[in-house]
């Protein structure tokens, strides 16, 4: 498939795509050599006063000698790369690291230099932002005692940490529809409202993402957090640029009976995780209908706070310690309590299958899988329109779900293939063969150029009072688009 459109690149100095190049990436970089440098710092004086005090092994010493010296090589490489960047010079092919698709990526290199779009300020913002991530990757696989480390692990942990009053509402919300239970399950429509409530904390989870937000404070976060209860989604209500919550619901009604399967393509660690197990939990939980919810993290760290496999564990072992929270931020006990019942049940839910990790998935349709090799494509350069050419297990494992649901702002470019569609092309055009596969769904608060589905005088509006709404995280979007016939 081919759009009529090309996707975005930072060749148009107006756009997201070139502060990007300019400014983002490069500070993204710095935090990475920054966050090693003082790491192996800290080795380094742990190496001497072990070796000063003869109270360890010199094995060990010379580990952390030896992992010093390739820390410095991981730095020398990341200043290299941020020089050629400022310099506008080629992306360079991944080296071959022993991990999954250097020679995708490094076709599709070749392929952009044809047309000589393979220098950081004019390949396209996908396909370069996703390298960038893939080559990070490479600088970490290189070493032998790096090999599975994640620069971002402490910026997403920390930033966890203090989500935690928004954590602890939300749980005492959650505990207090416990009464609710059996008056929701027995009637669809009084679980409207409440849907709405989850949907859009799930979708405003979304503001948080860390690659954006290379400049907030954690004050700045907790307002963004403050997502759950009437008043806040009714004044946030007009940030929701399409809004397609009520398709949705009806969607969800025809679904009838239970045993229903949905996946969750998840976006970021941290805060917006625990906002997609909440609502995950309400689907199982709360409606009649679905039986089994599937994440789908990451396979190595991505656009910084994305959610690996170990993100999602640790978030689990998070939730339930009692010293993960700084005490400042730590409620009163009732709270707490709630916060454990619920992650409680959450675990109950992950040891009987009821939530799944797709990396565990073993058959599809019938066949084995590797689910690790299957959800590799979420981490290729690759637009979701040709799921089904480039990822048939993963396509035909999505086509006999009842509900897919993207989460975020990079979920939501590759479904659109980043092209730069007019803004009033309807949702199902710019999915291209995608639409109608499976039930979909796609909640996004708007961090990039790229929006469709709104009506053009509302976009002029909002351009003429000088809204940085396609950008700025404040604006969402809410895009549904039904199984076909
Ligand atoms: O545009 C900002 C940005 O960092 C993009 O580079 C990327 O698409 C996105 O935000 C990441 O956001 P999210 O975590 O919502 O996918
Ligand atoms: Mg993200």
């Amino acid at each position: 498939f081919k759009p009529p459109y090309p996707p975005y690149d930072p060749q148009d100095k107006s756009g997201f795509s070139y502060a990007t190049v300019l400014k983002r990436w490069p500070v993204i970089i710095t935090g990475i050599i920054d966050h090693v440098h003082r790491l192996i710092h800290d080795m380094t004086m742990e190496a001497k006063r072990l070796a000063e005090s003869g109270e360890d092994t010199l094995e060990h010493v010379k580990a952390l000698k030896d992992k010093v010296e390739e820390g410095k090589e991981i730095i020398s490489k990341a200043s290299r790369l941020k020089y050629r960047m400022a310099r506008d010079q080629e992306l360079e092919p991944i080296p071959e690291d022993g991990d999954v698709d250097v020679d995708t990526y490094n076709a599709e290199l070749a392929n952009l230099a044809t047309t000589h779009q393979n220098t950081w300020f004019t390949a396209p913002w996908l396909f370069a932002e996703c390298y960038l991530y893939r080559l990070f990757r490479s600088y970490f696989n290189e070493t032998r005692r790096w090999r599975n480390f994640d620069p971002f692990f402490a910026q997403k942990e920390d930033m966890f940490k203090h989500s935690a009053t928004a954590i602890y509402q939300i749980a005492t919300s959650m505990h207090e529809l416990e009464h609710e239970k059996e008056r929701l399950k027995s009637n669809p429509d009084n679980l409207l409202l409440l849907f709405r409530e989850m949907i859009q904390m799930c979708l405003w989870g979304n503001a948080t993402d860390l690659s954006l937000l290379t400049h907030l404070k954690p004050s700045d976060i907790e307002d963004l957090q403050t997502v759950l209860g009437k008043d806040t989604q009714l004044a946030r209500q007009a940030f929701i640029l399409k809004d397609d919550q009520e398709v949705m619901w009806e969607h969800i009604k025809t679904l009838g009976g239970s045993g229903k399967r949905c996946d969750f393509i998840l976006d970021n660690a941290g805060f917006e995780l625990f906002t997609d197990l909440v609502f995950a939990d309400f689907l199982v939980t709360y409606t009649p209908y679905f039986s089994k919810v599937v994440f789908h993290p990451k396979l190595f760290p991505w656009f910084v706070s994305d959610v690996t496999p170990t993100d999602f564990e640790s978030t689990i072992t998070s939730l339930l310690s009692t010293t993960f929270f700084p005490e400042t931020l730590l409620p009163d006990t009732r709270s707490t309590a709630h916060l454990q019942e619920m992650v409680m049940r959450w675990r109950s839910y992950l040891e009987q299958g009821t939530f799944v990790l797709s990396t565990d998935i073993t058959e599809v349709n019938g066949q084995k899988v590797d689910g690790k090799a299957m959800v590799k494509f979420w981490t290729e350069p690759w637009p979701y329109w040709n799921m089904k050419e480039r990822a048939s297990q993963l396509w035909g494992w999505l086509h006999d779900s009842d509900l897919v649901v993207f989460k975020g702002d990079l979920n939501y470019r590759k479904l659109t293939g980043d092209a730069m569609w007019p803004i009033s092309t309807p949702f199902t055009t710019a999915l291209g063969p995608l639409a109608g596969t499976f039930p979909l769904l796609s909640l996004r608060t708007n961090k990039a150029d790229i929006a469709v589905g709104i009506p053009q005088e509302i976009a002029d509006d909002l351009d003429r009072k000088g809204e940085n709404w396609r950008v700025s995280g404040k604006y969402a979007l809410v895009s549904f688009e039904p199984r076909a016939g």
